[in-house]
């Protein structure tokens, strides 16, 4: 068994990460911290888990020596603890956004303040394992990539990939329900100010853009993203609007698609001819590790449009984590992610 950490339990990413390590037949949970909850049952802060353990959480700086630390904590910490967190355990896996980054240049840009420590930035492996599986399996450091991020890149990458951007600019919009904020409220997280919401929250220089200028890697192309609270607890969706070549096909796109995510266990490419179905939708993918895509041409033009769907706490945050970890330690990529979803849910 890999015995694993979990600094920050409490939050929402560290109760998907407690749900899923606490199912996971090859790793042994040896510990989650809390500082709300310490001395209370995992339980205390996440019901759905009663039952499944009596565990406790324990103070933020009661670590032990573990195989596998996870950090779940608000972007900062991960730096300023980084050297505490290696002493820890030989692999440490961050979810947070401190090490996402290879450029700080760019990290400058985007987060408006200097990395405290920016000489170990690139030193992380960006834990998507649909871009960098062979890099995940001798990682001793991995960084969980942005939920927007992840739903972005994934449903992007192939037309990057292949060359079939034509368009000086990619525009995505994306949607993002709230528990994409984290379990500390705050006013625009309120219930009577978010029920019923259609909120734009990040018309310009979303942080996740930077993740997408690195790893989308895509060119003389700029990348724009807009982001739009709405009214759901869990769920991501994003839609991308590119130029592709007049010429090509909806046949020929699908096989760039097919081509890059052939066996991805959980990439799913969504093209149904008729229901409601047919596109995207966050709503099926709660609690599950897939990211649906799909994408339309508009027939009078050159124009693509691309649409992708994710649960943000899973593909978004812990469930990409966890896949990475599984390619780290050798276990089948699929182990401990392979629930389903709900139909009606
Ligand atoms: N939510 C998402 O959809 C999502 C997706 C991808 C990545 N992420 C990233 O994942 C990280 C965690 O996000 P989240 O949504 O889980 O946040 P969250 O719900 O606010 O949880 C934050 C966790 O950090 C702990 N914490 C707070 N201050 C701390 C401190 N000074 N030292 C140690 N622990 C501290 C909290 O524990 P106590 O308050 O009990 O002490 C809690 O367990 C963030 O960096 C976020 O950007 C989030």
């Amino acid at each position: 068994m890999v015995r694993v950490g979990l600094v920050g339990g409490s939050g929402y990413t560290g109760g998907e990460m407690l749900r899923l390590l606490l199912q996971h037949p090859e790793f042994d949970l040896a510990f989650a911290t809390s500082s709300r909850f310490e001395r209370k049952p995992f339980a205390v802060a996440h019901p759905n888990l009663r039952g499944l353990t009596t565990e406790k959480f324990r103070a933020h700086d009661d670590l032990e020596h573990v195989d596998c630390l996870v950090l779940a904590l608000p972007h900062g910490e991960s730096q300023r603890r980084l050297d505490e967190f290696l002493q820890i355990a030989p692999v440490v896996v961050d979810l947070a956004s401190d090490f996402r980054l290879s450029s700080p240049a760019l990290y400058e840009q985007f987060y408006g303040e200097n990395h405290s420590c920016s000489d170990q930035l690139g030193s992380f492996v960006y834990g998507m394992p649909e871009l960098y599986r062979e890099e995940l399996k001798n990682a001793d450091r991995i960084a969980g990539c942005g939920c927007i991020a992840t739903c972005s890149i994934l449903s992007l990458a192939p037309l990057f990939r292949f060359g079939a951007v034509r368009s000086r600019q990619a525009f995505i919009d994306a949607k993002v329900g709230s528990s994409a904020g984290g379990a500390t409220g705050n006013p625009s997280s309120h219930h009577p100010e978010r029920a019923g919401c259609l909120r734009s929250f990040k018309l310009t220089a979303h942080r996740h853009t930077a993740e997408l200028i690195e790893q989308l890697n895509p060119g003389d192309c700029e990348v724009f993203l807009s982001a739009t609270a709405v009214d759901s607890v869990r769920g991501i969706l994003i839609t991308g609007q590119v130029m592709v070549d007049p010429a090509l096909t909806e046949l020929e796109i699908r096989q760039m698609y097919r081509e890059m995510y052939q066996g991805e266990p959980f990439v799913r490419i969504v093209k149904e001819r008729s229901g409601i179905y047919r596109y995207p939708e966050p709503k099926i993918l709660s609690g599950t590790n897939f990211v649906d895509i799909g994408f339309e041409r508009d027939p009078s033009n050159g124009r693509l449009v691309v649409v992708g769907a994710i649960d943000n706490l899973v593909k978004g945050s812990a469930g990409h984590a966890l896949h990475s970890m599984n390619i780290r330690f050798g276990f089948p990529e699929r182990l401990g992610l392979e629930f389903a979803g709900l139909h009606p849910c």
